[in-house]
């Protein structure tokens, strides 16, 4: 599959970042629930080397909460700090500062010693496009944040926003891109919206989320279309045709609408929640 991908934005982007990075205390990366390891970036290690690293998981709404469980552990055990939240809804987010804080344990001690004392928390939120940034940003800061202004040495027109007094938020949220060049990533992001469909082959998409299902959740399809468990991926695609009642002039199933019916329903959580990465593929 061929995705188009914009160098301009995405080395303005990592500039932004590699020029704010010496202010920050902590990295707030979020990663999509559905797929944490595909809608990673690559460069997030090597720009946040000795910085404080929280990972949080959005979108944890959409996928069961015993995979969300098990990729807690997962990034917990290569040392991030971990959270499972729906930016959506503050009340997710409730240990939050909590998190924050043992996060930056060390970094307080650091200040401690140095006779710096209540200093707050410096975060940069970063993510790819769509894994909820903005989101996140605004139910955190809410209509109580202030923004604090300019500092000296901060890229011109960035803003500070003071969450409370332990933690401040820089307002632009670093977008990084994803490894697009590996073809499971790209299918992955396609498959939860974050490509536009008018640049990918649809029918291939929805051929590829089936043999997903019927490997890991085979009673979703036959429950929501009424289609037998076993049957192959273009069967299963005239089926919804046929279930949704999709013609084409004629008597002809119209299997793209079919195929978009179902992509639709998955993006939508009308199958249900559903996740597209294990972690035991990733031991
Ligand atoms: P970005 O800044 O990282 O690009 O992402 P943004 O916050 O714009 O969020 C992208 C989409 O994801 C939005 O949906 C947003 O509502 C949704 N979203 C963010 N966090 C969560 C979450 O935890 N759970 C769920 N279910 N959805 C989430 P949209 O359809 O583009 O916009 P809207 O119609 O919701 O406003």
């Amino acid at each position: 599959m061929y995705f188009q991908w914009y160098p301009g934005h995405m080395t303005k982007a990592k500039r932004m970042m590699q020029e704010n990075i010496k202010l920050i205390d902590l990295i707030i990366e979020l990663v999509d629930a559905r797929i944490p390891i595909s809608s990673r970036n690559p460069d997030i290690d090597a720009l946040g080397q000795h910085k404080a690293r929280l990972i949080l998981l959005n979108k944890a709404d959409l996928t069961e909460d015993q995979w969300n469980d098990q990729w807690v552990r997962y990034f917990e055990n290569l040392g991030y700090s971990v959270l499972k939240i729906n930016a959506k809804k503050g009340g997710s987010m409730k240990s939050i500062y909590g998190v924050i804080d043992e996060a930056c344990k060390e970094k307080k001690e650091r200040d401690r010693k140095r006779g710096i004392l209540n200093r707050p928390v410096r975060a940069m939120v970063v993510g790819i496009p769509n894994v909820g940034k903005s989101t996140f940003i605004n139910t955190l800061a809410g209509k109580a944040a202030t923004k604090t202004g300019n500092k000296p040495g901060v890229t011109k027109g960035k803003q500070w926003i003071r969450l409370n007094k332990n933690v401040e938020l820089l307002d632009t949220p670093g977008i990084l891109w994803p490894k697009f060049d590996d073809a499971k990533v790209g299918l992955d992001l396609a498959l939860i919206g974050s490509i536009k469909d008018d640049i990918l082959n649809i029918e291939e998409l929805a051929l590829a989320l089936i043999d997903f299902l019927q490997a890991h959740y085979p009673k979703v399809l036959p429950k929501k279309y009424g289609i037998e468990e076993k049957t192959n991926g273009i069967e299963v695609i005239q089926g919804i045709a046929k279930s949704r009642n999709c013609l084409i002039k004629g008597n002809e199933w119209d299997t793209e609408k079919a195929c978009k019916i179902l992509l639709d329903d998955f993006r939508n959580g009308r199958l249900g929640k559903i996740t597209l990465e294990f972690t035991k593929d990733y031991d």
